[in-house]
């Protein structure tokens, strides 16, 4: 078959990220068109999303004002140089971001994923410690099935195993203290689990195991997202932060999905009212219309590097599109349809609705476990014996082909609406997950 033959009419070439390659391509699953709660179908099929994309679609899909910002944006200057020079909506899109999130965390700094912000803000902690005379400050604490993206520091402080175990013997100096899933004493909570604060107890232990001195950071989500979504006890992020404080370590919250009103508030240091010293976000920040990411950091640690000559860089650290201006237009057009719809806090006046509507699934066939938070749910299913991962990918499947998309990660259904949602599509979602889940082996 010749080059071309091959380019138009075969799905070989493209080896698709975190995706059963062998399947897809037996039975493809295109969409070629997106609107506000919808996806289009390469057969002209409409797909609720139940998903915001990868939650990162938080205002829905297809909206103007972002569109019109990227669009002006590329044809008045596609690019300007990351280094040694500026253009004005970086700094107009920094200032309008840090005036979203609370005091101390005034400085931002830009990426193009969610991967790149967690290594920037691994970077900046172990650097931060070094130019205040603390070098010995070098391990990183991280937690069992967190993730943090794909890039070497991210799998290394991540808790996945499947996402490490081919990846040789990652970073080193990491450690990890333990999930929080406890499905005996906390199963179909809604919000918050009672159970489990004492699990950050278990943090001292690594601490003193390595003594104080050595650790730089701890990294943990807020809620566990592509895990599964596993939501932190009450009293659970307090206690790290206190712990933290204790020992002159920086707490790292990754609010890569949090981030932008996916707990009903713009961010989940808003929601659980604990304030970290470096924040990671990315996805939502553009609508996820064009990538970009950002880490957040305190003016402690911004204000620690801005010593020494000032024609010296400070931070040797950054990427050819940090700042990308045509990212900065997208994000700006982006806080802007968030603060006209008021879409940063709406999924506090839905998450009651969500709640209802998926605990209404209680006693639905292989469910073992439902939890939620602002706009984010997740349905835990009983695995098929000797074939983990099967029933609930099965599931996606089938709430594909009945016009609703939803992710699954092992056995459990999750799922993060755009933040637009109505509650007939609500009702939409749970009605079809009902009957997928009826009619499953
Ligand atoms: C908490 C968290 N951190 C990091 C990432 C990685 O983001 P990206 O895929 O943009 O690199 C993700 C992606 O889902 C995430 O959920």
């Amino acid at each position: 078959m010749s080059k071309t033959a091959l380019a138009t009419n075969n799905l070989e070439a493209f080896w698709m990220p975190f995706t059963s390659n062998r399947q897809f391509k037996k039975n493809p699953r295109l969409f070629v068109g997106a609107k506000d709660m919808h996806y289009t179908t390469a057969d002209g099929r409409q797909v609720l999303d139940g998903t915001a994309g990868l939650w990162c679609c938080n205002a829905g899909h297809g909206r103007p004002k972002i569109t019109e910002a990227v669009q002006r944006q590329v044809a008045e200057m596609d690019y300007a140089p990351a280094f040694q020079m500026g253009h004005p909506a970086a700094f107009e899109l920094a200032a309008r971001l840090t005036a979203l999130m609370p005091s101390p965390l005034d400085h931002v700094f830009f990426t193009n994923s969610g991967s790149e912000s967690v290594e920037t803000a691994l970077k900046m902690a172990i650097a931060y410690h070094r130019v205040r005379g603390e070098g010995a400050r070098t391990r990183l604490i991280g937690r069992e099935r967190g993730y943090h993206g794909v890039n070497f520091g991210g799998i290394s402080v991540g808790g996945i195993v499947a996402n490490r175990k081919h990846f040789g013997t990652l970073l080193g100096g990491v450690d990890h203290i333990r999930h929080t899933h406890d499905l005996e004493r906390n199963a179909y909570s809604r919000g918050q689990p009672e159970n489990g604060a004492e699990y950050a107890e278990e943090l001292i232990r690594v601490i003193q195991l390595h003594d104080p001195s050595t650790i730089a950071a701890v990294i943990v989500e807020p809620v566990a997202g592509s895990t599964g979504v596993l939501i932190p006890p009450k009293g659970y992020l307090e206690r790290l932060r206190q712990i933290c404080d204790q020992h002159g370590i920086l707490l790292i919250f990754d609010e890569v999905i949090t981030g932008f009103g996916r707990l009903g508030s713009p961010f989940a240091v808003d929601h659980f009212g604990v304030t970290p010293d470096l924040v990671t976000t990315a996805k939502g920040i553009t609508n996820g219309v064009i990538p970009m990411g950002a880490v957040f950091c305190t003016s402690d640690i911004h204000e620690a590097f801005m010593t020494g000559p000032e024609h010296l860089i400070e931070f040797f650290h950054g990427y050819t599109y940090s700042g990308h201006p045509v990212a900065c237009a997208a994000g700006l057009g982006t806080l802007d349809t968030y603060e006209e719809e008021g879409l940063l806090t709406r999924g506090a006046e839905l998450e009651d609705y969500w709640a209802d509507a998926l605990h209404s699934l209680k006693g639905t066939r292989h469910v073992i476990d439902i939890r939620n938070i602002g706009l984010i749910g997740a349905i835990e299913l009983e695995p098929i014996a000797g074939e983990p991962t099967k029933r609930a990918f099965s599931a996606f499947l089938k709430a594909y082909d009945a016009g609703v998309l939803i992710r699954t990660t092992g056995d459990i259904i999750a799922m993060s609406p755009p933040l637009i949602i109505e509650k007939s599509q609500i009702d939409q979602i749970v009605g079809t997950l009902r009957e997928v889940l009826q009619s499953l082996d």
